[in-house]
């Protein structure tokens, strides 16, 4: 037959199948994937976190504890390591309290536009500093500049009022502008950027790590 020597390369059925196999593969590729990505960014629990379990994104009462940016050495990068209880304006916040907290400060972050200007979990502008690790800044830490300039002594304290009057405390060539953020805002604000900051971003933003800024003092340079 004359179909004996002709070269699978030009086969049309050979062609349907590859399409019907490869479109099957991709499908179940695609399904398993979505599943994968589903379980890896749901938020853990409390129970993850009095367990010492990891989460990629930790429970809302993370801001019950003290969160480190530590190099890991297996992944080239610092991670989030979540370390012993600390009071989070001066007390420790029921999983309820905890969520209801971070609700607010998400929503604020909506209604006040924050993105505007700022980026958070890659998504934003990049007028004003990266603000997925803002918690982790040495400059809000004992002793930073922040702190100092705020007259507070807790990160948590410093920045609830600095988001409540930025333009008191200008500190770069860029001022942030007041957004009337009440009091209760702030806190929540406060809680949103604590929980970003534990979560785990593979290291991104790529510019900000926490020990090259404690080496330079503790500057505060984005
Ligand atoms: C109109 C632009 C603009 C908007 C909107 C804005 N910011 Fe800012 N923000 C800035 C600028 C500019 C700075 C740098 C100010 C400085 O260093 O003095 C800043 C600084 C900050 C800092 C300190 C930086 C750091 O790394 O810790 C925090 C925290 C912050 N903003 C949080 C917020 C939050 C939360 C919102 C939304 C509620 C917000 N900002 C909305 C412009 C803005």
């Amino acid at each position: 037959m004359a179909n004996e020597n002709r070269s699978v390369w030009t086969s049309i059925s050979f062609w349907r199948r590859s399409a019907a196999w490869v479109t099957g593969f991709a499908v179940i590729l695609l399904i398993w994937l979505t599943f994968d990505t589903l379980g890896q960014i749901s938020m853990g629990t409390d129970a993850d976190l009095k367990n010492k379990v990891t989460k990629r994104v930790p429970a809302p009462t993370v801001i019950n504890y003290h969160i480190d940016y530590k190099y890991n050495a297996k992944r080239g990068h610092e991670v989030p390591v979540i370390g012993d209880k600390q009071p989070f304006f001066g007390k420790e916040w029921s999983e309820e309290e905890a969520a209801k907290l971070l609700h607010l400060g998400k929503l604020t972050s909506q209604a006040k536009n924050c993105m505007d200007c700022h980026t958070l979990l890659g998504n934003g502008a990049y007028y004003a500093p990266d603000l997925t690790k803002a918690w982790l800044d040495p400059a809000w830490q004992n002793g930073g500049p922040l702190q100092g300039m705020t007259g507070k002594n807790t990160v948590e304290e410093a920045m609830a009022e600095f988001l409540q009057h930025p333009s008191q405390y200008p500190t770069h060539a860029r001022m942030m502008p007041n957004l009337g953020i009440t009091a209760e805002e702030a806190k929540g604000l406060v809680a949103f950027l604590k929980h970003m900051s534990s979560i785990d971003t593979n290291g991104f933003p790529r510019n900000f790590s926490q020990a090259a800024k404690r080496e330079q003092g503790g500057t505060y340079a984005h």
